[in-house]
């Protein structure tokens, strides 16, 4: 069996198109596995407005006070959750939403305490739920939020989890699914970057915000010898059984992976 793990973000859980739920059915039938990661950048900003709580943030990184903590898993685990999950079943997918601090699934490390609050990394994934519901055919939606070995609670950077699960989940391939069409450079969409690019293009401001987080857990994602690893759109087709659409990133320059 293969595996796909998709992040789904945030930005287009409201935008999703019938092209990227066949897009998945052209995944099933080809016998991969799905899971998926989802944001909530908008949901959260929205819900923290309403408490008068300004979001503040650091390279792309949400800083997570206890208030803004609860507003995050109120909003995430939920609405998002909730949301992503009754798509996937009007589509004909079953879906199994759950909180990545149940069952222990997202074990998790504060990242910089003083900086960043209660925000953190995963450190081991404990995949006996998701394994369990793959067995059974369920595809299951994770909510972002880790636990710590000391019980907290900690806001995750969803595309961090994603690459962190793909990962420990020996996943073949890594989907970033996000508002556009994949990267732009000078206006251009790019169909494949390499880590040097990346690198390039965010000291020269040309990969920016929430776009920062992604290509560098998609970075990760490579280096962990994920077989494909891609920033699509959920507003489209992102394959069409055959084809890709978005843009690939590759580990080294000049290497086709
Ligand atoms: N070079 C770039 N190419 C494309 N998008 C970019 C680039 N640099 C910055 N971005 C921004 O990154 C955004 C996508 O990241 P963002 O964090 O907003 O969405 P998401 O991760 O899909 O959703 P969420 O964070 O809610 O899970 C794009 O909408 C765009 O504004
Ligand atoms: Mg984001």
């Amino acid at each position: 069996m293969r595996r796909v793990l998709i992040k789904c973000g945030g930005s287009v859980i409201d935008s999703l198109t019938p092209e990227f739920f066949s897009s998945l059915q052209k995944l099933i039938s080809q016998n991969y596995q799905l899971i998926f990661v989802h944001g909530g950048g908008p949901d959260i900003n929205e819900m923290l407005n309403l408490y008068h709580v300004k979001p503040e943030f650091h390279n792309g990184l949400r800083k997570t006070t206890e208030q803004t903590m609860k507003v995050v898993e109120m909003v995430l685990s939920g609405h998002t959750n909730r949301k992503l999950v009754h798509l996937l079943e009007v589509h004909g997918l079953n879906a199994f939403g759950l909180n990545g601090s149940d069952g222990k699934c997202l074990q998790a490390k504060y990242i910089n305490k003083e900086q960043l609050g209660l925000v953190g990394e995963i450190e081991a994934v404990n995949q006996e739920v998701i394994l369990m519901l793959l067995r059974e055919n369920i595809i299951t939606v994770i909510t972002p939020i880790g636990i710590s070995k000391t019980g907290e609670k900690l806001n995750v950077n969803a595309d961090h989890a994603a690459a962190a699960v793909a990962r420990e989940l020996n996943c073949h391939y890594c989907l970033f699914v996000t508002d556009v069409d994949g990267i732009y450079i000078d206006g251009n969409l790019v169909s494949n970057v390499s880590e040097e690019d990346i690198h390039t293009y965010i000291t020269e401001g040309k990969i920016t915000g929430g776009m920062i987080p992604k290509v560098k857990s998609a970075l990760a994602a490579i280096e962990k010898g994920l077989e494909r690893v891609m920033i699509v759109s959920g507003k489209k087709a992102f394959f069409d059984g055959r084809n890709w659409m978005g843009t690939k990133i590759q580990g080294k320059a000049g290497i086709l992976q």
